[in-house]
């Protein structure tokens, strides 16, 4: 006897993740210390200090089980965001909550239409739900509205729009998001996915809380811990949008699916401003050095200019190049997942990461 798996199962595409520091030094023998991991968007500075104060308080208390509604994480950011507690939800990282929206919204008959160099978690949730994912063509790396709203069809449920986009690092101007989410008929709900928005300038930054405010119904930003908090290994993230979504997504969620040190970390991070600042500036040094170096390297490599923190590059040959990396204790992550099979993608990290970065692609694109 064998077991019988859904037949949509069979064939749902697995993700490939960015290559764990431990799988490589254990394949090819390196010390973990020695390895750069810039192949996951992860903050290269670490964890707020605050947020590491907090978990070592927080271990104390593990043998509780945490309070399935976060209510102080919650009830702080609310503060923060002049919003209510319940127009928040949290999830074990922005990928829990995709999935849930999977639960609420997603079925053979009701898809998402999502752009085809969209992060790749959508359309395996898609997938997951045997739900159709109707895919736009980007423009120059980014997303073009209007081929997403053309896209759009009787059967469309989610509007998915990242915003920086992964792996692009392409960003909407604000106005262009405006006139996007103005033209989303009221029945597909806009997903806003903000993973890497406080990486943007202050003039690119979208005021989309205006309208969560203002009890719009069908628009959802998804946010996180893991990218410039830099707390990506416990898994939190967090939804922003009307009641009424919000109530869905606590009604699927599992009752304790954020743990409470995670819940206790994003709180403390959440007052480590000086952390964000200094994130934030290692991040533009780093962007500022890419684009000094890169068109020096190999006759000028091309890249996608980038309002995140990392940076679509045209090596050729993607995938012997991150191989040719890994050699050099280098782990970067290759595109041909996107079909992007001459590029890479690099997570900005410290200057002496950079510097490492560019002086073995300099080695590898000039032998
Ligand atoms: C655009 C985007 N959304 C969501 C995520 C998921 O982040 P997490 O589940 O760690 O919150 C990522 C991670 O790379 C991302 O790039």
């Amino acid at each position: 006897m064998t077991t019988t798996t859904n037949p949509w199962i069979e064939n749902l595409p697995v993700y490939e993740p960015g290559r764990p520091i431990e799988d490589l030094a254990r394949a090819l023998g390196f010390d973990y210390h020695e390895i750069i991991k810039v192949a996951s968007n992860e903050n290269e500075l670490g964890p707020s200090p605050k947020a590491i104060a907090a978990m070592h308080a927080a271990a104390r208390e593990m043998h509780r089980y945490p309070d399935g509604a976060c209510h102080s994480l919650k009830t702080k950011l609310a503060a923060r965001l002049d919003l209510g507690p319940n127009n928040l939800a949290f999830g074990a990282g922005s990928n829990e909550l995709i999935e849930l929206l999977g639960h609420i919204y997603l079925s053979p008959r009701a898809g998402m239409v999502v752009s085809e160099g969209a992060f790749a978690v959508y359309r395996l949730v898609a997938a997951l739900f045997n739900a159709p994912a109707t895919i736009a063509p980007m423009k120059h790396f980014g997303h073009d509205p209007d081929a997403l709203l053309a896209a759009l069809t009787p059967e469309t449920r989610l509007l998915i729009i990242c915003n920086p986009n992964n792996p692009t690092g392409t960003t909407l101007a604000p106005e262009t998001l405006d006139r996007l989410l103005d033209a989303t008929p009221p029945h597909i709900l806009a997903v806003l996915d903000e993973a890497y928005q406080e990486y943007l300038p202050p003039p690119l930054r979208p005021d989309l809380l205006r309208h969560i405010r203002a009890g719009r119904e069908n628009l959802l930003l998804l946010r996180t811990f893991s990218k410039i908090h830099g707390l990506a290994g416990l898994r939190i993230g967090y939804a922003i949008g009307h009641e009424k979504v919000i109530a869905a997504l606590n009604r699927v969620r599992q009752p304790f699916n954020v743990s409470a040190m995670a819940a206790a970390a994003a709180a403390a991070a959440l007052d480590d401003d000086e952390h964000l600042a200094r994130t934030r500036r290692a991040n533009d040094e780093g962007h500022r050095y890419f684009a000094d170096q890169l068109p020096r390297l190999a006759g000028g490599l091309d890249y996608v200019p980038s309002h995140a923190n990392f940076l679509l590059v045209k090596t050729g040959r993607g995938r012997e190049v991150f191989d040719a990396l890994q050699r050099r204790k280098i782990i970067v992550r290759p595109m041909d997942g996107y079909n992007l099979p001459d590029w890479i993608r690099i997570t900005i990290g410290t200057p002496e990461q950079n510097r490492a970065i560019i002086a073995a692609l300099r080695e590898i694109l000039t032998r």
